[in-house]
């Protein structure tokens, strides 16, 4: 690295399924690969590790905000991109993302002002998450996050097999975007 040479980008990647066979983890996973492949210094975020009760008001009114909501919001002003992958749940996102944005929003200063944010998620139905992302794109965008564009998605996932198979059945059938990382 030279003087002039710019320090390398930072990505957050965060799955919003705790499952263990998640679908959605398999593409967090090879997003951060790809990421990585581009020069970005990732951290792979679990989101086990930062336990937060159901959002109350009275919880924060009590001075009782979890340790896990600061932690995360530190980590979204530390980084250059964020990359939020989640199953789409009724339409909308899975109670884990919504949380985690209801806990993180109360944080100051703004939390989603800093990085860019990239949005994502598989389904095995066959809309591929749009319903879901739609809702991500609107909330964040109204916390004052900056969404890119492109989306990372594909429908009709059930079990994929590893990486590679993943990558190569959302190019032939179906829409998959890989987000640019700088
Ligand atoms: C409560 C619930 C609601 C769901 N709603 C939708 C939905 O609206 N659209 C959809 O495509 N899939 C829906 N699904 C199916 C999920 O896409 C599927 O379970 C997916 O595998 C979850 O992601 P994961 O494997 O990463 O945990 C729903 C699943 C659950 C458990």
């Amino acid at each position: 690295m030279t003087p002039d040479t710019p320090p390398p980008k930072t990505a957050l990647t965060i799955c919003g399924s705790l499952r263990k066979d998640s679908i959605n983890e398999h593409l967090r996973r090879h997003m951060s690969a790809k990421l990585r492949e581009a020069g970005v210094i990732v951290t792979d975020l679990d989101l086990r590790e930062f336990d937060m009760p159901i959002f109350n008001q009275d919880i924060e009114d009590a001075g009782e905000t979890p340790e896990a909501a600061k932690r995360l919001a530190e980590m979204f002003r530390s980084h250059d991109i964020v990359l939020i992958i989640s199953p789409e749940y009724n339409g909308g996102v899975t109670p884990l993302i919504a949380n985690l944005i209801s806990w993180v929003s109360r944080e100051k200063p703004n939390p989603f002002k800093h990085a860019v944010f990239g949005i994502g998620g598989l389904s095995d139905g066959k809309y591929a998450t749009v319903f879901a992302l739609s809702h991500l794109r609107d909330s964040l965008s109204k916390i004052g996050a900056l969404v890119v564009v492109e989306e990372a998605k594909a429908a009709g996932f059930t079990a994929p097999e590893g990486f590679e198979e993943l990558d190569r059945r959302a190019y032939d059938d179906t829409e998959f975007v890989v987000l640019r990382a700088g």
